[in-house]
C-alpha cells in the first residue's frame, strides 16, 4: 500500500504589497506519496516557489499569507505549527534546496561548519567526533573530497555549492525534499550530473521529492509523477507517463511540449506559447489561460472549468466531459 506522506488541499496563498494584492497560489491541491518523486513544471511565476515556500512555512513575513486549505505532513497540518515546531520540522522532516546555492550558504563560515550545523541542531547528543565523521560522509555521498570541508564556499564552483546545499539538504535524511529549479543556475554538463547524483541519493535514502523546474526533459528523466501550473492553479497532473504520452491533455500542456526543441530531428525551433502569463493580481474571468489558449471557447471566459479525472489523470479544461477519455473537439 503506497503511504501518503504530503497532502495539501484547497491551498491559496496571497502576496500583499502597498500597491497590490497578487493572486499567487489558487485552490492548488497535491499529495505525494513517501519515496515518490513529482515534479512541479510551470513557467516563471506560475507560483512554484511560492508552494515550497508554503510547505516550509518561510513566505516573507508581513508580504505573504496562507489564506486557505491545508498542509498535511504525516497526518499533522503544518499550516498549524508555530515557529518553534517549524524550526524542528526543517532539515529534519522537510528540506528545500534553494535555485541559487547561497541563498543557503553563508560566505563566512566554512562548508564544513555549515553541514555539521545542520546536523547538531537535529541530533542531539551526538560527539563531536560523531558530527565530524557524518560530515565527511556527506561530503563523500554528494562526491566532495571531504578534505575540502575546510574551506569556505567562494572557494568552490556554482555546481560544487550546489552538492554542498544538497549535502545540508539530506544531512538528516529527510523525508521530503523540496528541489526549486535546483541545476538551473548550473551549465548543462554539471546539471545532468547533479540531477543524477539526487536521484540516486532519493533511492538509497526512500526520500519523497518534489521536482520544481520548467524543463520537461528533466522531468521525463527524474519523476514518477507531473503536476503541470499555470497562474497559481494545477491545470494537469499525473503519472509521468499520463502527461508524456496520450492526447488527453490540456492546451497549455500540449503548449510546453511544443517548446521542447525535438533532439530527434535537425529542426531546433522551439514554439514558445503565444502571449504572456496574466497579471496575478487581476486574474481572468473563467479559465485563466483563456487569453493564450488557441482551442478557447464561449464557455472559457464564463465559467471556470472544473478537474476532469481519468485513471487519476486529471485536467482542468472545459474540453473535457466526464468521459475524459473523448475530446469535445479536435
Ligand atoms: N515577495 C513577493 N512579493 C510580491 N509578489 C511576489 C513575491 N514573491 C513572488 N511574488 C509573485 O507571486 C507570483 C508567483 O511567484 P513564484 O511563486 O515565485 O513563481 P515561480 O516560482 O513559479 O516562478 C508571481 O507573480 C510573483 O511575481
Ligand atoms: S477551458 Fe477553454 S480556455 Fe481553458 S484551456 Fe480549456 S479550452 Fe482553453
Ligand atoms: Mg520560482
Amino acid at each position: 500500500m503506497e503511504e501518503k506522506l504530503l497532502e495539501i488541499k484547497d491551498l491559496c496563498v496571497e502576496y500583499k504589497t502597498d500597491e497590490e494584492t497578487v493572486y499567487a497560489v489558487n485552490n492548488l491541491s497535491l499529495s505525494i506519496n513517501k519515496g515518490e518523486t513529482l515534479g512541479l513544471v510551470g513557467e516563471t511565476g506560475a507560483g512554484k516557489t511560492t508552494t515550497a515556500l508554503s510547505i516550509m512555512k518561510l513566505l516573507p513575513q508581513k508580504i505573504g499569507f496562507i489564506k486557505k486549505g491545508t498542509i498535511y505532513m504525516n497526518g499533522q497540518d503544518i499550516i498549524l505549527k508555530s515557529e518553534e515546531e517549524m524550526r524542528k520540522i526543517r532539515g529534519k522532516d522537510i528540506s528545500m534546496i534553494f535555485q541559487d546555492p547561497m541563498t543557503s550558504l553563508n560566505p563566512v563560515f566554512t562548508v564544513g561548519e555549515q553541514v555539521a550545523e545542520v546536523i547538531k541542531l537535529h541530533s542531539e547528543g551526538k560527539s563531536k567526533e560523531e558530527i565530524e565523521k557524518r560530515v565527511d560522509e556527506l561530503f563523500l555521498m554528494v562526491g566532495l573530497p571531504a578534505e575540502r570541508k575546510t574551506e569556505y564556499p567562494h572557494q568552490f564552483s556554482g555546481g560544487m555549492k550546489q552538492r554542498i546545499v544538497i549535502a545540508m539538504a539530506l544531512a538528516c535524511e529527510p523525508q521530503l525534499l523540496l528541489a526549486d529549479e535546483p541545476t538551473t543556475a548550473l551549465d548543462v554538463t554539471i546539471q545532468a550530473q547533479v540531477l543524477k547524483m539526487m536521484k540516486d541519493l532519493k533511492d538509497k535514502l526512500n526520500t519523497a521529492m518534489i521536482l520544481i523546474t520548467h524543463d520537461l526533459g528533466v522531468v521525463a528523466q527524474t519523476c514518477d509523477k507531473v503536476a503541470i501550473m499555470y497562474a497559481g492553479e494545477i491545470i494537469e497532473h499525473g503519472t509521468a507517463e499520463d502527461i508524456f504520452e496520450g492526447n488527453f491533455h490540456h492546451p497549455y500542456t500540449v503548449g510546453l511540449f511544443g517548446s521542447i526543441p525535438d533532439l530527434t530531428t535537425k529542426s531546433k525551433r522551439l514554439h514558445p506559447i503565444e502571449g504572456l502569463m496574466p497579471d496575478p493580481s487581476d486574474l481572468p474571468h473563467g479559465c485563466r489561460f483563456n487569453p493564450r489558449c488557441p482551442k478557447c471557447m464561449d464557455i472559457c471566459t464564463k465559467a471556470e472549468p472544473r478537474e476532469y479525472i481519468s485513471d487519476g489523470h486529471a485536467v482542468k479544461c472545459h474540453l473535457f466531459s466526464d468521459d475524459s477519455s473523448e475530446k469535445k473537439e479536435g
